[in-house]
């Protein structure tokens, strides 16, 4: 069934393409503009779905899986149109996680950036200090190896069906056209003040005042389209080796204050990885994620693991908000699973696993033992690693850094394949340094700033941080694309993920507790009010928590405050019928559309 809001469309423009089978038509007006916290009804669909945060995009892969392309097609069409119109969170400059299944098997398809050759654990160290965290972000330090481009190539070559070309055809439109800038776009611009200094993104994205573009406005991006018509034409390579290279090493190493070292042969080098996925029993369910270099899935199925491990709760939910009973639980659950990611979670190409197998950090009895460490008052900032099993070396517990930006797509096609992608260029705009390819044209993509999530120092007191710099590494991510199955059947039962830097976790294990245990379905249970501990002092979101609950919670010794939380959940169900029902987060301006 189409959402009656994308009958309404009218004014289509057809344009016509060069190969069989996908012909994109340009919606004439923006499906939906988002803004702050809007509720959203839940999309029901009868045989394929795609769930992305911005409606362009979502409209893509829709266009994309009606024309019979399959998730993976649509993935690539998806990425491509963020890239244009959600700048800010992901796109051809930065890297990415795709955990695909193909209707029998789960595979695990890393794009994460790697670090330059020439980068060294001292990255971020200045006159033997740490950096201040912006001042390393805004910078050619941070700029990782960018895998998107290359992980979806490698992904399509094997499991795609349309064209390659083709999938290029929503965003080279969409950017030659103009697109309308939406209310998420406009609000990022005001509030950011680094984007104003880089040369091309001050005069693309701001006026002459150094007013941000308006919400609704008509953005082109000339350079932006000619990069992708040429990736469309001549692959990836287009981006990794010549002139767009070329012009990626430039901007990197020439910026103003502190430049970085990427080179060319860094960009020629990037590899997309095939790595083994991790699938986790839970109760009915499997849960399938991705595997470190990511920390997303062992540090979720640690935190609902432990809470398997807790006493039932009569009450988990009251008047639709989490108990603090429930939530206790939760924090004391994400405080020592944060504190095993700490100390132990990096590349796997670098960092050992404990006891040399990453499934030991989620065996049950190990987290039973962990389990056991919560009672009734919180740990606080107590919370200690466990020892899931023998290293050769002992690591230093990297203290909790700053993470945010990124973006979710969730895809099920008609045929039963099913993609969770979650892809980002780590902070909100990245380095804030936009490249044009050497196009000379206005407008372009944004680099990376992934090297940040990197441990800024390489060892405390004299132990090394597993997730410290070295050349050719990849940072360690808080990225959870997730595919559940059914145990008994094997049938898939939901995709999902969401952005949010470290929250990721919490906002990826609440929502799947609340769509096993507590009966929600996938809208209702990504409108849940967020609460989260990185180990520390507890956050919850912003004006959504009763205050007796908030005081329950300080009463057993947490240190609450509010913040905002702004996850973008992205899920798509299963239901038992064999339909469909998706979810986008109401903090957010996604959308799912399906039939
Ligand atoms: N930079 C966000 C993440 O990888 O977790």
């Amino acid at each position: 069934m189409l959402p009656k809001r994308f009958l309404s469309l009218t004014g289509l423009m057809l344009v016509p393409l060069y190969s069989w089978g996908f012909s994109y038509e340009a919606p004439s007006v923006t499906p939906e503009v988002g803004s702050g916290f809007e509720e959203k009804p839940g999309w029901a669909a009868s045989s394929f779905a795609v769930a992305a945060a911005n409606p362009l995009a979502t409209d893509a892969g829709y266009q994309v899986l009606k024309a019979g392309g399959n998730a993976i097609d649509a993935a690539v069409a998806v990425q491509m149109v963020l890239t244009l119109v959600e700048p800010q969170s992901s796109g051809i400059g930065g890297g990415a996680f795709l955990m695909h299944y193909d209707g029998t098997d789960v595979q695990a398809y890393d794009g994460r950036e790697t670090a330059p050759q020439a980068a060294s654990g001292e990255l971020f160290i200045e006159n033997g200090e740490p950096l201040a965290f912006m001042d390393a972000v805004a910078s050619g330090l941070s700029v990782g190896v960018p895998g998107t481009l290359r992980m979806l190539e490698m992904v399509h070559a094997e499991h795609g069906q349309l064209p390659w070309k083709d999938l290029f055809t929503p965003a080279i439109t969409l950017a030659e056209q103009g697109f309308s800038v939406s209310q998420r776009l406009h609000t990022s611009l005001a509030s950011e003040t680094a984007l104003r200094e880089d040369e091309l993104a001050s005069v693309f994205y701001y006026d002459a005042e150094g007013e941000p573009l308006e919400v609704g406005a008509t953005l082109k991006n000339p350079a932006l389209a000619a990069i992708l018509q040429r990736i469309a034409d001549e692959g990836s390579i287009a981006l990794y080796e010549g002139d767009i290279a070329q012009n990626f090493v430039d901007r990197v190493q020439s910026h103003p204050v502190r430049p970085g070292e990427l080179s060319l042969n860094d960009l020629s080098d990037y590899e997309a990885l095939e790595r083994e996925p991790l699938c986790t029993p839970w109760q009915q369910w499997e849960v399938c994620g991705f595997p470190p270099p990511s920390s997303g899935h062992l540090t979720v199925m640690q935190i609902l693991g432990i809470l398997d491990q807790q006493p039932l709760l009569e009450a988990p939910l009251d008047n639709g908000v989490t108990s603090s009973g429930w939530l206790h639980q939760f924090l004391e659950a994400s405080r020592l699973a944060f504190a095993d990611r700490g100390r132990y979670i990096g590349d796997p190409d670098f960092v050992e696993a404990p006891g040399g197998d990453w499934q030991l950090m989620l065996a049950p009895d190990y987290l039973a033992s962990r389990s056991a460490l919560i009672g009734e008052e919180s740990m606080g900032s107590g919370a200690k690693p466990g020892n899931p099993g023998e290293l050769s070396v002992s690591f230093a517990s990297q203290p909790e850094q700053p993470e945010y930006g990124t973006s979710h797509i969730s895809i099920v096609d008609a045929d039963g394949n099913a993609i969770a992608m979650t892809t980002t260029i780590e902070q909100a705009f990245g380095s804030r340094m936009l490249a044009d390819g050497g196009t000379g044209l206005a407008g372009g993509y944004l680099l990376n700033n992934e090297l940040t999530d990197f441990s800024f120092v390489p060892e405390i007191d004299g132990e090394l941080v597993a997730n410290r710099v070295e050349p050719g590494k990849r940072p360690r991510s808080s990225m959870s694309p997730t595919l559940v199955f059914d145990q008994e059947s094997g049938e898939l039962v939901a995709s999902l993920g969401s952005p949010g830097g470290a929250a990721i976790i919490h906002y990826t294990a609440r929502t799947l507790q609340a769509m096993r245990d507590w009966g929600l379905d996938a809208q209702e249970a990504l409108n849940l009010p967020h609460a989260i501990t990185l180990g520390g002092d507890v956050f919850v979101e912003e004006g959504r928590f009763p205050d007796d609950i908030i005081e329950a919670l300080r009463e057993r010794g947490h240190t609450v405050s509010e913040r905002e939380l702004t996850s973008g959940l992205q899920t798509i169900m299963r239901l038992e019928d064999g339909s469909l029902f998706g979810g986008a987060d109401p903090r957010r301006e996604g959308v799912v559309m399906g039939d």
